[in-house]
């Protein structure tokens, strides 16, 4: 065979096997191989006559790009073939994503917002007063004043002579009657604290306060004020009984019992067997509370309530140790 032949027959062989090359690697052992071929050929061309050299070296290097060729196009197959099994990937962008946990209101939050929404019907709004409150907030303007026994009813933090945590809502009262003037109905949510610390009672809990000052108030308003508000937050029509009692702030006075909402008033464990629970202090507000706050006595009238949010919540939703509120464990937050 002449090397003209010889070169035709690698250049066909070549292309030919590269381009039915099974993989990259057999591609590139393919290409190696007929370089090889290529190249003892060449060795060849020293032997022919110097007249026939160049168009034998032109043919020679026709048949290295016709190799070199086949060769690149077998990778740019490769890589085509790649790139389109790339876009053919199919990815569902309307798949639902995983669902991210999310957190919710706490309880007490959610029968705050509650609370106060029910008295918003009623025509209340909510009034507002700092946790570290004077004495005389707390307790001389309400008619509790120094060394008078009713002080000894709420177990007090005082940070100085002057100033403690406030222990009940009720200042938010005298601070609200010194800013505006009747009629006055308002609800005062928040914390309060006091040195009590067992399964029902917390050092820090929350209280919900309302006022009502108007002309011609009456403590019938107030009990139907009450009434409303338990049916609203229990669903249920449960009663209410107002059984005296002594706050120094209020006269007459009275502890807020209602119809326990367990039993419904037959007795059970929950209400001690009286078909009845405490949930708050109330009465009509005192004339001495009005002159601490310069309301005419004579014109005006007044109600006045304090509840325990927490109380309000373990009732409808038996939640039976006040630190559950408090602990942060997920595990009860979740189940409301
Ligand atoms: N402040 C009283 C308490 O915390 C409750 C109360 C409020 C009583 C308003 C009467 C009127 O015990």
């Amino acid at each position: 065979m002449d090397l003209s032949a010889q070169l035709d027959a690698i250049e066909t062989e070549a292309t030919a096997a590269i381009a039915a090359a099974a993989s990259e690697q057999d591609a590139r052992a393919l290409h190696a191989k007929y370089k090889s071929e290529l190249a003892t050929a060449m060795k060849a061309m020293g032997k022919l006559p110097p007249g026939e050299r160049p168009a034998m070296g032109q043919r020679a290097n026709k048949a290295k790009d016709a190799l070199e060729k086949a060769f690149e196009g077998y990778l740019g197959g490769l890589r085509e073939a790649a790139e389109a099994a790339d876009l053919a990937r199919v990815v569902d962008v309307t798949l639902p994503a995983r669902p991210a946990p999310r957190g919710h209101l706490h309880l007490l939050t959610q029968v705050r917002l509650e609370a106060v929404q029910i008295f918003s019907e009623l025509g209340f709004v909510v009034a507002d007063g700092p946790q570290i409150e004077t004495d005389w907030h707390t307790f001389e303007a309400l008619a509790i004043p120094r060394d008078h026994p009713a002080r000894d009813m709420q177990d007090t933090f005082y940070l100085s002579d002057e100033i403690v945590l406030r222990t009940h809502t009720s200042p938010v009262q005298v601070r609200t009657m010194l800013t505006q003037a009747p009629p006055i109905r308002i609800v005062a949510p928040g914390h309060v604290y006091r040195r009590d610390d067992d399964p029902t009672h917390s050092p820090m809990f929350t209280q919900i306060e309302g006022l009502a000052v108007d002309e011609g108030i009456s403590f019938a308003d107030l009990k139907g004020v009450l009434i409303h508000f338990v049916s609203r937050f229990f669903q249920k029509d449960l009663t209410v009984r107002l059984r005296p009692s002594y706050f120094p702030f209020v006269e007459p006075g009275a502890e807020v019992d209602m119809q326990c909402s367990f039993c419904g008033g037959s007795g059970c464990r929950l209400c001690k067997g009286t078909g009845w629970v405490e949930i708050g202090g109330a009465g009509v507000v005192d004339p001495d509370v009005f002159a601490h706050c310069k309301i005419d006595s004579e014109k005006y009238t007044g109600f006045a309530f304090g509840m325990g949010l927490e109380r309000m919540a373990m009732l409808r939703h038996g939640v039976n140790d006040i630190k559950f509120y408090y602990e942060g464990d997920v595990r009860f937050l979740e189940q409301f």
